[in-house]
């Protein structure tokens, strides 16, 4: 659990800042989380998570296959209860509140899930209007206006009434995205953004997800294995392995660490090593040795059925 608390304090909550990136004073905190824990049945798959995230800074969540990412974010937006610990959203605690405060708090984030999850029987246009429609009382026209606005922010006001099949997995992609974007919320979570996309459309989505956190000062958590991506919108990032945060910090510190030549592995915790070798997508490293050795063990003894599991991360698959 060590290294898991970010730099900042808990509960310091200054609502006079709400710039993008706003070092020095202490930034509002949107989201904290203090020793949450998820189980699954006999499966541990998270657990001792710490983390405060700001107003206006993008935090990017990594981690191999299997190692609790989705689950975090299910937990943080409230679709999955927490076995221990707790998440406060906006200053209010989401186990705390009764469901009428927690959909309000609903209201201030958006969600743009891996699969863009259109209505297929929707136009575009009609797919941004829907929160708009089912959540607020505005004018027609006003609701029009306003989805004309954020598919111009993601370049698509000129097929707002194509449907979901007539356009390609990057516009699906930028269509949620404005979906996520209609109420104007002051948190998005993104799970992995740009998961099947060619490298030039992930790039422009990268590019977007800063327009919209620099211009709206939005808070950005954004769960991504694509590692150019990950260091083109973070902030700030957390590393995920087996439920564990092995670290949380500044995108430079991160870079630095995958920056260690192969010289200087062994002065590096064993924690770091894990994350250098993941940042770097190498073949060799502790995560290999330990996943080889896990599954000989598995071999020779079978599963430890009585004891609790809790499972562990996967090398990314390195992007060229
Ligand atoms: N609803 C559930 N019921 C039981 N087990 C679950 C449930 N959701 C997730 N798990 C288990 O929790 C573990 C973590 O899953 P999760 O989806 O959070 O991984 P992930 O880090 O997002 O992986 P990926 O990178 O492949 O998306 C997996 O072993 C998964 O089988
Ligand atoms: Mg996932």
């Amino acid at each position: 659990m060590s290294g898991a608390m970010s730099g900042a304090t808990s509960g310091t909550t200054s609502a006079a800042v709400s710039g993008a990136g706003s070092a020095g004073s202490s930034p509002e905190v949107r989201i904290t989380v203090r020793d949450l824990g998820k189980t699954f049945g006999t499966q541990t798959v998270l657990q001792g998570v710490n983390l405060d995230v700001h107003a206006g800074e993008t935090l990017v969540i990594m981690g191999g296959s299997g190692c609790g990412k989705s689950t975090l974010l299910r937990l943080l937006i409230g679709s999955h209860k927490p076995t221990s610990g707790s998440i406060k959203l906006l200053g209010q605690d989401i186990a705390e509140i009764g469901d009428v405060a927690f959909d309000d708090i609903k209201r201030q984030f958006g969600i743009l899930f891996q699969s863009a999850a259109l209505f297929q029987s929707m136009s575009i246009a009609d797919n941004v209007a829907l929160p708009l429609r089912e959540h607020t009382n505005l004018a027609p026209e006003v609701i029009e206006m306003m989805v004309k606005i954020k598919l111009e922010l993601v370049g698509l006001r000129q097929h707002a009434d194509k449907f979901p099949s007539q356009i390609s997995g990057g516009m699906a992609k930028r269509a949620g995205l404005a979906r996520a974007m209609a109420m104007d919320p002051k948190i998005l979570f993104y799970d992995e953004p740009s998961a099947g996309l060619d490298p030039v459309t992930s790039a422009e989505i990268d590019q977007l997800i800063k327009e919209l956190t620099r211009n709206f000062a939005v808070t950005s958590v954004v769960v991504t294995h694509e590692m150019d991506s990950a260091f083109t919108i973070a902030d700030r990032m957390l590393m995920l392995d087996g439920g564990r945060v092995l670290k949380v910090g500044s995108r430079e510190e991160f870079e630095r660490l995958r920056a260690v030549s192969d010289a200087d592995v062994s002065g590096l915790s064993e924690d770091n090593q894990i994350i250098r070798q993941f940042l770097r997508g190498a073949a060799q490293g502790p995560i290999t040795r330990r996943r080889s050795a896990d599954d000989y063990r598995e071999d020779l003894l079978g599963e430890e059925g009585n004891e609790e599991r809790v499972t562990r991360g996967a090398v990314p698959t390195r992007r060229i």
